[in-house]
């Protein structure tokens, strides 16, 4: 941890430092300026955190040095690490497509998603029993039947499940059915659904909030990780920005820039992100291209009737491209489709 003081900062203010880092256990190093100083914080930062040093007299600023996230933290793990869903890989050198419907409607719609999911190239499958929606009026999920539809699928077409779960009291039911536990950008900092899915014993998928920074999204999953599960795969569906051409503005740089900080695998959803049945094959390339460790989309058998997000939904004639796509991208990076 740095401070740095405000240029009319005394001696007395400096000392008044000095001497509060030295009570926490800490050691302060001063470093005097033309016109500024700047004093390094050695010892327990989270212990620093605690003194309100930014209150000081004669303090200008303090910034830390160190990230305020560990276990997902790069620094502390520096190998990329792969997470197993299913038997099914997400990681380095791997390319992992989840496909599936945004919803599970009718058992027929999902086990026809779940074919076209198949058909692309898709090792696991995607759809969900609990929809977080803006509007209460609109379609809410079919909850606990959805979920059975979803374990009826896997079982039939073998692929995994991956379905969101959106409130603390129902993380085990879902985690009863479910491979991987997802949570959605809107629920992407409610603390206590990110510890009661830590607590589960399932991997999770977990969506940047739309507002979130990098940051917030890596403590988001710190408090997964702190519950001790590490099993967590990052997932950039997209940010609100000024643009409305899109639904979601894509953040292709939040693929490397959050891999480079965390060693956790990091998928894209270009679905969620454009809102568009067009951008999905573009921003898929797009995504592969940054070095994603996977690509989730929604596929639907009749998108004109969806329940949710009909518009974005990948239709029959697109799967044979989508195939390609992931067939083909991949091993131009040294990428296994799993
Ligand atoms: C779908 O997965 C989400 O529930 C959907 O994108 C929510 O958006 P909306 O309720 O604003 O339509
Ligand atoms: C979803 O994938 O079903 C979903 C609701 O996505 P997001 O949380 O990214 O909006």
């Amino acid at each position: 941890m740095v401070i740095v003081m405000a240029p009319e900062a005394t001696q007395d203010d400096v000392d008044a430092i000095v001497e509060l880092v030295g009570t926490a256990g800490g050691e302060a190093f001063v470093s005097r300026g033309v016109s500024r100083t700047i004093i390094g914080l050695v010892g327990d930062i989270e212990q620093f955190s605690s003194l309100n040093l930014g209150g000081m007299r004669g303090v200008a600023d303090v910034m830390r040095v160190s990230t305020p996230y560990k276990l997902v933290s790069r620094d502390n793990h520096p190998e990329r690490s792969t997470v197993w869903v299913g038997g099914v890989p997400i990681g380095p050198g791997y390319m992992t497509l989840i496909a599936g419907p945004c919803a599970v409607e009718t058992p027929e719609q999902t086990l026809k998603a779940a074919r076209m999911a198949k058909a692309a190239g898709a090792s696991l499958l995607r759809g969900g029993a609990f929809k977080p929606r803006t509007s209460p009026y609109a379609f809410q999920g079919l909850g606990e039947q959805g979920l059975q539809i979803l374990a009826e699928v896997r079982a039939e077409t073998g692929l995994p499940v991956v379905t969101e779960v959106v409130d603390a009291h129902d993380v085990e039911l879902v985690a009863s059915y479910a491979d991987m536990l997802q949570v959605g950008t809107r629920n992407a900092q409610n603390f206590a659904l990110l510890q009661a899915v830590g607590a589960a014993g399932k991997p999770v998928l977990l969506k940047r909030g739309m507002s979130s920074t990098i940051e917030e999204w890596l403590m988001a999953a710190e408090y997964i990780a702190q519950r001790g599960n590490l099993d967590i795969v990052l997932c950039e569906r997209g940010i609100r920005t000024f643009e409305k051409a899109t639904r979601n503005t894509l953040d292709v740089s939040a693929v490397p820039v959050a891999q480079r900080l965390s060693h956790l695998p990091v998928v894209i959803d270009p679905s969620h992100s454009g809102g568009r049945r067009d951008l999905v094959l573009p921003l898929t390339r797009a995504a592969i291209a940054a070095g994603a460790d996977g690509v989730i989309v929604d596929v639907h058998p009749n998108p004109e009737q969806a329940l949710v997000d009909g518009p974005q939904a990948l239709v029959e004639e697109d799967v044979a491209e989508l195939a390609r796509v992931v067939r083909e991208f991949p091993p131009l990076l040294g990428r296994t489709l799993t």
